[in-house]
């Protein structure tokens, strides 16, 4: 996707320079296209608002970068003295192979901070001719426990739809849960002929799945032992009860499988996660053998050793089977048959999967089949690989008993949250708004948790440094936002004339404005490169360099009424920015805290 050059202070300084360029090198044929990425943010503040990196300039004029920066300062100098018509930029000077620029307060409030508080720098496409992409994601197999490591998949695949949409990208959001399979067999098997236990009247998802815990680890006991041909026998009837949808297991497998998908919905429920559509295993599964039957007869497949399936021998991927040779599928069949039908039935041009690491080789096999049976789509196929998360003691495994049921967590956070942060508000706030803002509080803090790791790296969930306030959290930000919130409504009696930022020129004022003038870069970036922590790592430095300016710059003592509205105005800016950037991290924002 081609980004678009969203940026007013690069768009028109690129245009400025382009005019100054073209006048004086005369033969130079130069667009804003090509200057605009030549415009960076220097490391620190002293050095310039934006700075032009010469190179590519040098190269064409054959002279040494150094050189040609200086002679561009000087020529952006005398036109700043000549011209009668002002320049965007206050002051101009070259650091080595770059040319500087400073910019002026109420330049800068004018071209950052007023499309922040208008509305308007939210509503800007990001991206050029984007295609319509299909986002699948959390993808849970119903009958097993739904844990902490399912919500980093959920965050990741939510934010991403939220930041797609955002930049002007058409998205349809999906979701595609395991119903089918061994898991399901087994949780069934061990419900038959070995649990113990009365079936629970409410939380029936969270005891399926522990159920399906019990199964597994019994069935691992029974290895080696004369029980396991027993057992084998027993899976194996199951499973085709359910295939041919008759039967006593089929009975139970419908039954139970709602007990899984109402679990799952009372979760998305909870952090506001909606599909645009829904696939199921159990729905792709049987015409997925047909789908590549037809492949077969088409030609577009081969037989192996009895099984039908593509030689990707020259990829170093090996062979696909997408039938064995006792006529069953596999999980790539469901995946082709899966792909056809987000292609065809949605005009799908661009698909991610977001999927944990260990399915890396899976989804290369996939979509290396998907373009030799000719979908062109197959390019723009993209596996969005997340890497684990983990307990500080470790892995979570059923052995060790170590999971941490999501339900569980849920209510583990929300009462924390409470006793921690919101009963001492008991007798002020109504009771409404303490559940409220604990379960907006508990949302932030998982969220912004699992979102602020990088995808490929691991996460280690620790509840109590999640919910910190004063760290690299979601309540810290929701706390800034708060924070603002309650300046704002400590001041908003003082009625007074729009601000214009003529009162703006403090180091700290300038450095929040630019900061809050990135936002949308930093969006296009996340979109880019498929990682919401460029989102979180941004609104962190938004709330501590806010923080920062609060203190230096004082808004109920500045100087003049007209400083203080210029101030306010910056933090009515800093609230937007906030809200807008939770809301594609999929958080919420509490009005107080
Ligand atoms: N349900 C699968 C699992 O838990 C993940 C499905 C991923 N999506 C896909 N199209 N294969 O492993």
């Amino acid at each position: 996707m081609k980004k678009l050059l969203f940026d007013c202070l690069k768009h028109n300084l690129a245009d400025e320079l382009r005019r100054a360029l073209i006048s004086h090198w005369t033969d130079l044929s130069l667009t804003i296209e090509d200057l605009y990425p030549l415009l960076t943010i220097p490391p620190q503040q002293e050095m310039g608002h934006l700075a032009f990196g010469v190179f590519p300039l040098a190269k064409k004029l054959r002279s040494s970068p150094p050189v040609i920066a200086q002679q561009i300062t000087a020529l952006l100098q005398q036109r700043q003295q000549q011209s009668s018509s002002q320049s965007s930029f206050d002051r101009v000077q070259s650091i080595g192979p770059y040319v500087n620029f400073f910019f002026s307060g109420p330049f800068l409030f004018k071209t950052l901070v007023e499309p922040v508080l208008t509305g308007a720098g939210f509503k800007q496409k990001l991206f050029e001719s984007a295609p319509q992409t299909m986002i699948e994601f959390s993808q849970p197999n119903t009958h097993k426990e739904l844990h902490v490591g399912h919500m980093r998949n959920a965050c990741l695949g939510d934010s991403l739809v939220r930041l797609n949409r955002y930049a002007g990208v058409p998205i349809i959001s999906t979701t595609f849960p395991g119903d089918v399979g061994t898991h399901v067999a087994k949780c069934l098997w061990f419900l038959k002929y070995h649990n113990q236990e009365p079936i629970p009247s409410v939380g029936k998802g969270e005891w399926l799945g522990r159920m399906y815990s019990k199964a597994h680890l019994l069935l691992e006991d029974h290895e080696g032992t004369p029980e396991e041909a027993n057992d084998r026998e027993k899976l194996s009837a199951i499973l085709k009860q359910i295939e041919s949808r008759s039967g006593e297991f089929y009975a139970l497998w419908l039954e139970t499988r709602q007990w899984s998908i109402d679990l799952m919905k009372d979760i998305y429920q909870w952090c506001h996660i909606k599909f645009d559509h829904w696939y199921w295993e159990s729905d792709v599964d049987s015409d997925s053998v047909k789908t590549v039957k037809k492949y077969f007869a088409e030609g577009k497949l081969v037989e192996s050793e009895g099984a039908i399936g593509m030689d990707l021998n020259d990829e170093n991927l090996g062979f696909c089977v997408l039938l064995k040779s006792d006529g069953n599928g596999l999980y790539s069949t469901k995946d082709i048959e899966l792909a056809r039908r987000k292609f065809e039935e949605h005009s799908i041009e661009r698909s991610v999967y977001v999927v944990d690491m260990r399915q890396a080789l899976h989804f290369k096999q996939v979509f290396a089949c998907l373009k030799r049976l000719g979908f062109k789509q197959a390019d723009q196929c993209f596996h969005l690989q997340y890497n684990f998360v983990e307990l500080p003691d470790g892995a979570m495994s059923s052995r060790k008993g170590n999971i941490v049921p999501l339900i569980q967590l849920i209510h583990q956070m929300e009462s924390h949250v409470k006793e921690n942060y919101l009963d001492r508000y008991r007798s002020e706030w109504t009771n409404d708004e303490i559940e409220s803002t604990a379960s907006v509080i508990s949302q932030g803090a998982i969220k912004y948790g699992m979102l602020k790791i990088d995808p490929n790296k691991k996460i280690v969930f620790d509840m109590a440094e999640w919910l910190k306030i004063d760290g690299d959290s979601g309540p810290y930000i929701q706390y800034a936002y708060a924070r603002v919130q309650s300046i704002l409504r400590k001041f908003s009696g003082t009625n007074i004339p729009l601000s214009q930022g003529d009162y703006l020129k403090q180091s700290l004022e300038l450095q929040l404005m630019m900061l809050l003038g990135q936002f949308n870069s930093q969006m296009a970036q996340a979109v880019e490169t498929y990682r919401p922590n460029v989102v979180c790592n941004y609104l962190y430095e938004v709330a501590k360099l806010f923080s920062q300016f609060y203190h230096e710059c004082p808004i109920g003592r500045a100087e003049s009424e007209g400083l203080k509205q210029d101030r306010l105005a910056l933090a009515k800016a800093t609230r937007e920015v906030l809200k807008e950037g939770l809301a594609l991290l999929g958080i919420s924002v509490p009005e107080r805290m």
